[in-house]
């Protein structure tokens, strides 16, 4: 059995830091890089230390040892944020015994506090907002000068698309590749349109030639990357919302997510294709077409949902209705059957009657989601939410939702993972189980974790083809069986 349960786990996913794991020993300086939040910031990591590899940082996973430190920071909500503030002061002894060392800060919180953060964090010395990562070698050097540097510009173009990222805090076996920055959905509880921008999406050349590299390398999965990667569409570069404004040849020869993820899928056949994360109210069925038509495009969607009550989803900007859901689920089993669906939910919006939570959870009745990822609502300063509506659901209420929701989430997790009791699956070979060296474990392509024991004749980054034995709500448990 592996780990807690996913959903338990995933609700403090930005609770804890995860520093870069590899060390890189080619640099006369030490990096040493930890990131918080989100999958993206974990690839804006691997950016950020190909930046600095240029700069002669080799990354090291010793904070002692360091010449730079730095947050890639994430602000979705109060917790995370607090979060970061506690490491930050963890490294006050650091910087007393050794004040050579440079501190900084990267991501969302970055971007949303600029230059207040050196104000309010004496011991930082740099600023990095997430689009400012190729200005690093200027202020990192502007800081080793002995002063302190801020960059928090957001662009229109940045996709890093030329940067080929350094993997080192990877298992060898999967990868990630950004597809496009920012986002432009304005949902009213969200902090992310303002720190990371307006959406842009990435030359598909630059994502294909990076999928092959990886391939040539011995990856075998890759995740496609975005904050809302159904609206990816490529022009010839330039924001999403500028696209009426394009020539009639660019507007011809665009490329839209489906369009993409099927150059992929057939660009690197022996891989498998993971996305995250899609929008309700921008998954197409030319998507799920493309998903159901390739092998190796993964069969599982990431399809938040915040709330169940159609009330609620338009407060919270969210471009679809509980029907308009519904219907899309029912799209998805339809066109792709046995497709894995995991969900966002927010418990205790503004004004959320026990009603509207009702709602939620007849929603997740309905769906049966494999997993989810669960919070209760956090307001973020300048959202529309704050700015116009009362956080005036008291805390005791949201924990009660949230509990409400995540325990219901128990229930239909464990029964999705006992359908899978007795299939022979195909599984990716990630590495040694968390609990014990005998045991693989590896992914399904609905994304649940499977462990088996260890043959001898199989490694990391094979496929094999594993039969389902047994199951607890976040793990699947069986034993290989020959091809
Ligand atoms: N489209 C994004 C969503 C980013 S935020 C993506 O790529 O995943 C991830 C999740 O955090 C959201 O789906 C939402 O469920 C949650 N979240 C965002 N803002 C929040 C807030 N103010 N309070 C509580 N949860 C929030
Ligand atoms: Fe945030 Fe909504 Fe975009 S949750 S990241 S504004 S899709």
């Amino acid at each position: 059995m592996e780990d807690k349960p996913t959903e338990l786990k995933y609700m403090d996913e930005s609770l804890q830091g995860t520093a870069l794991s590899g060390d890189d020993e080619r640099g006369d300086r030490k990096l040493y890089i930890e990131s918080y939040g989100c999958q993206m910031n974990f690839s804006d990591s691997e950016i950020v230390a190909s930046i600095l590899a240029k700069e002669g940082f080799g990354t090291t996973r010793n904070v002692e040892e360091a010449d730079l430190v730095l947050l890639n920071t994430c602000s979705i909500r109060d917790k995370a944020e607090q979060t970061v503030r506690k490491r930050l002061s963890s490294f006050n002894k650091l910087k007393d015994s050794r004040p050579e060392l440079k501190i900084g800060v990267l991501g969302c919180m970055a971007e949303r506090l600029k230059d207040k953060f050196l104000d309010e964090e004496k011991l930082v010395d740099l600023v990095v907002g997430p689009d400012a990562y190729r200005d690093l070698p200027n202020l990192v050097e502007k800081v080793e000068g002995g002063r302190k540097a801020v960059n928090v510009l957001l662009s229109k173009e940045e996709t890093y698309a030329d940067v080929s990222p350094v993997r080192i805090d990877s298992n060898g076996v999967s990868a990630f590749i950004s597809i496009t920055r920012g986002c432009d959905n304005m949902c009213t509880f969200c902090v992310v349109p303002f720190t990371r921008g307006r959406e842009r999406s990435r030359n598909p050349e630059t994502i294909l030639a990076e999928a092959k590299e990886l391939e040539a390398r011995g990856f075998k999965e890759i995740t496609l990357l975005g904050q809302n990667v159904d609206s990816y569409l490529w022009y010839g570069g330039g924001l999403k919302k500028d696209f009426d404004k394009a020539s009639d040849a660019a507007k011809a020869t665009a490329v839209n997510f489906a369009n993409l993820l099927e150059l992929v899928a057939e660009a690197v056949p022996g891989m498998r294709i993971r996305f995250s994360t899609s929008n309700p109210q921008d998954m197409t069925d030319e998507v799920l077409h493309a998903i159901a038509k390739h092998n190796n495009i993964c069969k599982y969607i990431h399809l938040p949902v915040q709330s169940g009550s159609s009330r609620i989803l338009k407060l919270m900007n969210r471009g679809h209705n509980r029907e308009e859901y519904f219907n899309l689920i029912d799209r998805i089993r339809k066109i792709i059957p046995d497709c894995g669906i995991s969900h966002d939910m927010i418990a205790g919006f503004p004004t959320e009657t026990e009603e509207d939570h009702q709602d939620t959870l007849s929603l997740m009745k309905y769906v049966r989601y494999d997993f989810g990822y669960m919070f209760y609502y956090s307001e973020r300063p300048n959202t529309y939410a704050e700015r116009k509506m009362e956080d005036d659901v008291d805390m005791e209420t949201k924990k009660r939702r949230l509990n409400e929701i995540i325990a219901l989430q128990g229930e239909h997790a464990l029964e999705r993972a006992q359908e899978h009791v007795g299939r022979v699956e195909e599984i990716l070979i990630e590495g040694n189980s968390k609990r014990s060296d005998s045991d693989w474990k590896g992914r399904n392509t609905q994304n649940t974790m499977v462990v088996f024991p260890k043959t001898g004749t199989e490694k990391p980054g094979d496929f094999v083809k594993v039969k389902i034995t047994d199951c607890t709500s976040a793990t699947l448990l069986g034993e290989r069986v020959q091809d």
